[in-house]
């Protein structure tokens, strides 16, 4: 057990002074513990591309993330996933590693290069029994294994026919969801079709800064429409193959706050929240765009077809979220209401520096100018320049409940990333991670206490891991990986989770 700490989060983040901050006094699982109800799944996260390596083993495709890294300049210090945490060659170590630390759940992705190499046609047998391999050593384990089918890594081939700008992207993505419900939907209950999908359209197709890198406004309002199409699909090609199957998505969510109470900065944000949290989650769940983003366009732009609209609805099992911080929007001071809204006008804030989700693009003659910030100067910063602030979690939670009443809730990613190192004793001290992770699970609890309906909670990451553009530099693990030897050490984080698993075992 986790000595009790006497520490308070006011002392550790000095500048964090709201209340809701402040009540959080101590890290001692326990009492967190304790405000959870006995189902509840506690977790660890990961993704195929950041964790696996070995890019062309077993007759594994080229990814567009294989291809965007040797681009120069597109990732820090040049770095590539060739080996990054070498997950693929260490699967049955690591699976040891997550059975110790007592968790009920595992949500990690499928790389659809290795399962279809060329995104479509037969299956690749080998690169499917890799999963089969992780899924059946989890299950051994007692952990439930849980699938994301994409998290970024589009086979090259796709791309090179057009990627999520072509309508057949969303067939193939049917096609490849039919192909893995049908070969492991026999262990696995509960698959999730996307991870994030404002961010990799945004960042992929208007700015650049991922993979494919492509910028272009054009082309990232058709992918937009492609993959709205491609939940669709998948969702139905899923359940055809095996209705009892639980299909979800995983979006990025943050609560956006009005910098001030102008009308002009209340305008920003209510735009802002339509695109950044409703833009994907509003028409596979209510059938439509959010209207501000339709104001904001020509319709023509998204590529849609007639009757695309009357599809489009899919009754998700569950709904992923993942939230890092809160934004603070402004409209930029412009004093030009009645212009269009457009959010890829959004200057970043200088502290954003690392941060995902900065829209800074050119900014255009006619369009209002939104400014955003990843929250306020209140709480202090992780080494992406994110705020940190729990509350954020507890408002998106909580509008989800407002917006989709008790559609199952999964916290599929929690974390933060430190500029930290191993002390004398080769151990990561972190101290301000664990008070993170106390601070977004005692937010959880708020919500289930109001009435949401929360059933797992994910720390991001598992472990120290290639973090797109970023490459190696931020280290969001509970687990510290020395990237020369891929020794696995606990941080004190990971020994706090597993005290909290400990006390508050997930199902089995
Ligand atoms: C999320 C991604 C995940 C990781 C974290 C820090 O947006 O889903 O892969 O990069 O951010």
């Amino acid at each position: 057990m986790v000595e009790r700490a006497e520490k308070t989060l006011a002392t550790v983040y000095p500048n964090a002074t709201t209340s809701y901050v402040a009540i959080v006094t101590t890290p001692d699982p326990r009492e967190v513990a304790a405000r959870f109800p006995p189902d509840f799944l506690w977790g660890v996260a990961t993704s195929a591309y950041q964790i696996e390596g070995s890019l062309d083993a077993d007759g594994r495709g080229r990814s567009i993330w294989d291809t965007f890294c040797e681009q120069p300049g597109a990732i820090e210090l040049g770095a590539n996933a060739a080996v990054a945490c070498d997950h693929y060659r260490r699967v049955d170590s690591d699976i040891a590693l997550i059975r110790d630390l007592g968790v009920g759940s595992y949500r990690f992705s499928i790389a659809w290069p290795r399962v279809q190499p060329t995104g479509r046609g037969a299956v690749n047998r080998a690169g499917l029994g890799f999963y089969e391999r992780l899924i059946d050593g989890l299950l051994e384990a007692g952990i439930r294994p849980f699938p994301t089918l994409y998290h970024w890594d589009l086979p090259q081939a796709l791309e090179d026919s057009g990627g999520w700008v072509t309508r057949d992207t969303a067939k193939r993505f049917a096609d490849y969801a039919a192909l893995l419900v049908n070969a492991l939907g026999d262990r696995v209950k509960s698959w999730a079709l996307f991870n994030e999908p404002f961010i990799f359209a945004s960042r992929g197709y208007l700015l650049g800064r991922y993979a494919p890198g492509r910028r272009s406004l054009a082309d990232f309002l058709r992918a937009v429409h492609v993959i709205t199409m491609a939940h669709a699909d998948g969702f139905r090609a899923a359940k055809a193959a095996r209705p009892s199957a639980e299909i979800g998505s995983v979006f990025a969510m943050a609560p956006c706050e009005e910098a001030t109470d102008s009308v002009d900065d209340r305008r920003a944000t209510a735009y802002a929240d339509a695109v950044f949290n409703q833009l994907f989650l509003m028409p596979v769940m209510s059938g439509k765009y959010p209207p501000p983003f339709m104001q904001s366009i020509p319709t023509a732009a998204l590529g849609m077809l007639d009757h695309d609209l009357d599809r489009v609805q899919v009754p998700l099992d569950f709904i992923g979220v993942n939230t890092y911080y809160r934004l603070v929007l402004s409209s930029g001071g412009d004093d030009r209401p009645d212009l269009p809204y457009f959010l890829f006008d959004v200057l970043s804030d200088e502290r954003s520096a690392g941060g995902h989700a900065d829209f800074s693009t050119p900014s255009s003659a006619n369009a209002l100018r939104i400014e955003n910030a990843f929250g306020r100067s209140d709480g202090k910063r992780t080494a992406m320049g994110w705020e940190i602030w729990p509350r954020a979690l507890y408002d998106v939670l909580m509008s989800l409940k407002l917006n989709y009443g008790q559609t199952p809730i999964e916290v599929c990613e929690s974390g933060c990333a430190f500029d930290e190192s191993p002390s004398e004793d080769g151990i990561v001290h972190d101290e301000a991670r664990v008070l993170y992770h106390h601070g977004h699970i005692s937010a959880v609890a708020d919500a289930i206490r109001d009435g949401a309906n929360v059933r797992s909670y994910h720390a991001w990451s598992l472990y120290d891991n290639f973090e797109w553009a970023s490459g190696y530099r931020p280290r969001f693990g509970i687990v510290h990986v020395d990237f020369a030897t891929q020794r696995r050490t606990l941080k004190d984080s990971a020994h706090w989770f597993r005290d909290l698993c400990a006390l508050s075992p997930s199902p089995r």
